[in-house]
């Protein structure tokens, strides 16, 4: 039996991704393989040879996150890494050297502007760009790299990954998309002309708060020839435990995705109808600045959601009057979880500005829970 599930449905694909095929009395999922170095007489060749360079867990995860990512595409591979950072820097690190040019989005992750630093010490040139409207179209003349996270995080604004990559394309650059908040089941970077598609598996893609992980996909064989390489550099791998949850996990991706993003579009509506005006974002709004394009390209609008209480202060008492929500960063998890995001400092919001990561828990409760909260911080 060949494990081939083109045209299946997301549930299909997510159950039975990166499964090896079936052995007598072997489990469906491998544990993890817990090994430093594996037994290699006589000449060293692969696939297991030292356990920073391969691990068959590692293998198993790889290509259950390459068969979500670019569904029936030969020739695409994926490395895992020990986190979305390590992702990140494996591809920016891997592909620019001095006197290169990469453009990034100016409204991204807020680790961004700390790679910014690191880039230009290395005489890298780093030009910026806000994600919407698809303003990075403007600097990139000349540019080696474009980077792109849509939706952004934590402003959700979102670009045309198809228009951005054919003009950067036409100039000679590769393209990476951060496809973090998105999920593989909400968008495919690859085929909407990326060359790569990075992601901190952090978030929803294993969706319960207790792993750090990262991947590269990417269908360019020598660009990852160099990711590969680096991560042997580095060695910023991921634990074979980690990987093996993180495995665990997506066969319930197409599950937590579909209830948390509808729960988050009930969550969306629910504030946008606020008699406050909350200047609610979401993808999934119809009214919202990045609905259009991501209709066009996503196929799910993910669980975040941000809005802005007026003050601080009030932002604090709303997430001190939540109940169901957890006051923690990250997002994508089954439990929901909200911060103000101001509180880090890095990202330019309004001191009142919530990011919120809905959950699985039931929506008539959060919703319930959010209400409540924002009536009782409104005294
Ligand atoms: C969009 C995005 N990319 C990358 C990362 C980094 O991932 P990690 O925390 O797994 O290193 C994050 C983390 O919040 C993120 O939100």
């Amino acid at each position: 039996m060949t494990h081939s599930f083109e045209g299946a449905g997301d549930g299909t694909r997510a159950v039975r991704a990166g499964l090896p095929e079936p052995v007598k009395h072997e489990p469906t999922l491998p544990g993890p393989v817990f090994a430093a170095h594996f037994h290699l007489p006589g000449d060293p060749t692969g696939p297991y040879t030292y356990g920073r360079d391969e691990n068959p867990t590692w293998t198993h995860l790889e290509r259950a996150i390459g068969e979500l990512e670019a569904p029936g595409r030969d020739g695409v591979e994926t490395l895992v890494f020990a986190s979305g950072m390590a992702a990140i820097s494996a591809v920016l690190f891997s592909q620019l050297s001095a006197g290169d040019a990469v453009v990034l989005p100016d409204d991204g992750y807020q680790v961004l502007p700390l790679v910014r630093g690191q880039l230009e010490a290395y005489g890298i040139e780093v030009r910026t760009a806000p994600t919407g409207g698809d303003a990075q179209l403007d600097v990139l003349d000349g540019a080696k790299l474009l980077w792109i996270e849509t939706p952004s995080n934590p402003g959700l604004d979102v670009c045309d990954v198809r228009r951005l990559a054919e003009a950067a394309h036409a100039r000679g650059a590769l393209v990476a998309v951060d496809n973090t908040l998105a999920t593989p089941l909400g968008q495919r970077p690859l085929e909407l002309g990326a060359d790569f598609s990075v992601a901190s598996g952090t978030k929803q893609l294993t969706g319960h708060g207790d792993i750090l992980l990262g991947y590269v996909t990417g269908g360019d064989a020598s660009a990852m020839a160099s990711v590969r390489r680096w991560r042997k550099i580095v060695g910023a791998i991921p634990g074979p435990m980690e990987a093996w949850l993180a495995h665990r996990s997506l066969a319930t991706l197409q599950m937590r995705v579909d209830r948390q993003d509808a729960s988050a579009q009930v969550i969306a509506e629910t504030l946008r109808d606020w008699p406050e005006e909350l200047g609610v974002r979401y993808p999934g709004l119809p009214g919202d600045p990045s609905h259009k394009i991501a209709s066009q390209q996503m196929r799910r609008f993910g669980c975040v959601v941000s809005f802005t209480l007026p003050t601080r202060a009030r932002a604090d008492r709303f997430l001190d009057a939540l109940r169901l929500v957890d006051d923690a960063t990250s997002f994508g998890g089954v439990r929901s979880t909200a911060e103000r995001r101001g509180r880090w400092g890095g990202d330019a919001v309004p001191e009142g500005f919530i990011r919120l990561s809905v959950g699985a828990e039931d929506p008539e409760d959060l919703v319930a829970d959010v209400r409540r909260a924002l009536d009782e911080s409104a005294k």
